[in-house]
């Protein structure tokens, strides 16, 4: 049966660069603070100004990743796109996609599962290919955090993790044994869904859009119950990993690189240490970006990728925990 590889990678983040130190030019918090409990340094934060979309940055990082597979947007045959950012509440951001890069009358999925949202369209993308009935699926994740933070003490330790940007990358099918996305494995638990949540607009309420649910702490702005969801990233990622190399019949020391969703640098250090594997071998870049949920992963493996971390034949393990809860894995052969 023939799989899906991985054929190009691209990533956008926007030009504004926001510092630790900046926040605290208008939030209660330090660079100590931050640094110490997140290992986030800076983020890159989406300028109003100049017309900047969700989209549009993932316009910008598949542009990159169609360049580098060498195909062109009429090649594509779906788009799958991962946000919890959304430009509109309807339609998705996937048609907006759709019409900038003048795509094909293909199919665009939006896929809604905050930080697994990478591995979760990537795992859409290679069952279509699987199936034999797409032969390119552009996947997409994009975020922009930073005009829905609550920067005041209420939302605080939230607002500081988040920053804004995309990643892309170009799944193609191959017929080469042994290659590519050798299997992905997708999990939920409701029960957790409002550990870590934005709630407005809510379709249930009276009136959808209650201005007084603007105020700090409203329904509008993210809310999170930081250290549960915290222990159970630590126990969620390590399974799915473990449940993905299990499938292929590989050991952790197998792996050579491991990219995990960048929520929260203790997060990555915790399954780090329960894997047992050295520092070379694990993505870290949220000191540079924050946590971009959906992007975080296609960012954090177009930089190793570039940064030449990855090779031809490695077995590449991608991870993550979010809102829902929702977690996955997916394990790739390069
Ligand atoms: O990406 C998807 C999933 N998200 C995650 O994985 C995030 C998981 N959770 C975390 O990463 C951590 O829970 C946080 C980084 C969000 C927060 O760290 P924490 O160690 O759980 O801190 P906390 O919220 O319990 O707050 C500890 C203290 C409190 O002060 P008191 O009550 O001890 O006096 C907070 O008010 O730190 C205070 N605090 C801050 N101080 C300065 C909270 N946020 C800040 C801040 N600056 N930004």
């Amino acid at each position: 049966m023939r799989n899906s590889k991985i054929a190009g990678l691209g990533f956008y983040v926007p030009e504004k660069v926001v510092t630790n130190h900046d926040l605290t030019t208008f939030m209660n918090t330090t660079d100590e603070w931050i640094v110490e409990r997140t290992g986030v340094r800076k983020r890159h934060y989406f300028d109003p100004d100049k017309g900047e979309t969700n989209f549009g940055f993932a316009v910008k990082a598949s542009e990159i990743a169609l360049q580098r597979a060498g195909l062109t947007p009429a090649d594509i045959d779906l788009i799958v796109y991962a946000t919890l950012s959304p430009d509109y509440y309807f339609p998705g951001s996937g048609v907006l996609l759709q019409r900038s890069m003048n795509f094909r009358n293909i199919a665009a999925i939006d896929l809604r599962a905050q930080c697994s949202g990478f591995i979760y369209a990537l795992s859409v993308a290679d069952q279509f290919i699987k199936t034999g009935m797409y032969n390119h699926v552009l996947v997409v994740g994009s975020e922009i955090h930073s005009s829905g933070l609550d920067y005041s003490d209420y939302g605080r330790h939230v607002a500081v993790i988040f920053g804004d940007g995309a990643g892309a990358a170009v799944l193609s099918a191959t017929n080469e044994p042994g290659k590519g996305i050798l299997s992905t494995h997708l999990h939920s638990e409701g029960k957790y869904a409002e550990e870590l949540a934005v709630i407005y607009p809510k379709s249930s309420a009276k009136n959808r859009n209650p201005i007084e649910e603007l105020r700090p702490g409203g329904g509008f702005y993210p809310v999170m119950n930081g250290q549960y969801v915290f222990k159970h990233a630590v126990t969620r990622m390590p399974e799915a990993i473990m449940e993905a190399l299990e499938a292929n019949h590989y050991k952790p020391e197998d792996i050579d690189l491991l990219v995990p969703h960048q929520a929260n640098a203790r997060i990555t250090q915790a399954v780090q240490q329960r894997l047992g594997l050295p520092d070379e071998k694990v993505v870290n870049n949220i000191h540079n970006y924050g946590n971009t949920t959906a992007a975080s992963i296609p960012i954090a493996l177009c930089e190793a990728w570039e940064a030449g971390r990855i090779k031809d034949g490695d077995l590449v393990c991608l991870c993550s925990f979010g809102s829902g809860f929702t977690w996955a894995s997916a394990l790739i052969r390069w």
